[in-house]
C-alpha cells in the first residue's frame, strides 16, 4: 500500500470539515461525558494525546478535565475547528507518522480514527502508540462493529457530501487481534449504539493497555 491514502483522507476530511462541524451529535457527546470519561478517572493535568479529532469535540472535553493536551490532526480545515472549539489544546496539523514525543502519556485516545488506516499501516501505527504511551498508560481506540473484515476506498454514507476516504471494517475478533498482535492487553470494552435519523451504527471500544 502506497502512502496516497493519507493525501485522499485528507481532502475528505478537509471537505467534511463543515458539515462535522454543524452535525448535532448531542447523544454521542453525552455518552462519552456521562459514561466512558467518569470511568477513566482522569486526574489534573494528566497527559493525553487525541489522535484526529476532527472538529475538536472531545479535545474540549479533556481541557474542561483539565488535562494537559495534545492532538496530531491531519486535516488543515478539521485543526482550524480544533483551535476554536479546544483553545488550550496543543494541536498538531500533521500526519500522524511524521511525529513524534520525547515524554509518554497518560492516555491516548482514537475516536473513529483507526479504520482510516490499512490495516498494515494500522500495525506500524500501533508500534509508535505503544512506545508513546506510559507503562501504565491507557489507548482507548474506537470502531464500528462489522460481520465482515475488508477495507478499501468507499464513500461515507452518512453524510451529504459523496467523499471517498480509506476505510477498514473490523469484525470484534479482528478489532481485538490487532492489539493483541501488537503487545497490547485488553482491559476493557464497551458498546455504543448510534441511532438517529441518519446513523445506525453499533461501536466497539476498547480499552488497552501495555
Ligand atoms: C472519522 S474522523 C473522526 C473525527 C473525530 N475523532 C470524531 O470522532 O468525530 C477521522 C479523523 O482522523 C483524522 N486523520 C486521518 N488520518 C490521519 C493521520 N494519518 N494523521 C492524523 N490525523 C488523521 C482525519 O483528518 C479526521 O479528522
Amino acid at each position: 500500500m502506497d502512502n496516497n491514502y493519507i493525501e485522499i483522507n485528507k481532502d475528505a476530511y478537509n471537505n467534511l470539515a463543515k458539515e462535522y462541524d454543524e452535525r448535532n451529535y448531542a447523544v454521542q457527546d453525552n455518552f462519552y461525558n456521562d459514561i466512558m470519561f467518569k470511568d477513566l478517572k482522569f486526574k489534573k493535568g494528566a497527559k493525553i494525546l487525541e489522535i484526529g479529532p476532527g472538529r475538536g469535540a472531545r479535545l474540549k472535553n479533556f481541557c474542561d478535565y483539565d488535562l494537559d493536551v495534545t492532538a496530531i490532526e491531519l486535516s488543515e480545515e478539521m485543526s482550524k475547528l480544533c483551535s476554536k472549539r479546544a483553545p488550550k489544546a496543543k494541536i498538531i496539523n500533521k500526519n500522524v507518522f511524521e511525529c513524534d514525543f520525547d515524554s509518554p502519556f497518560d492516555f491516548i485516545y482514537m475516536e473513529a480514527v483507526i479504520h482510516n488506516f490499512p490495516i498494515e499501516e494500522a500495525k506500524k501505527l500501533l508500534s509508535l502508540i505503544h512506545k508513546w504511551l506510559k507503562e501504565d498508560g491507557i489507548l482507548i481506540c474506537t470502531t464500528t462493529v462489522d460481520k465482515i473484515d475488508f477495507e478499501g476506498y468507499e464513500e461515507k454514507k452518512d453524510y451529504k457530501s459523496n467523499i471517498k476516504r480509506f476505510r477498514h471494517h473490523y469484525t470484534e475478533d479482528a478489532f481485538e487481534e490487532l492489539f493483541k498482535k501488537q503487545n497490547f492487553k485488553v482491559l476493557d470494552k464497551k458498546y455504543k449504539e448510534e441511532i438517529d435519523d441518519t446513523r445506525n451504527k453499533l461501536w466497539q471500544i476498547l480499552y488497552v493497555g501495555k
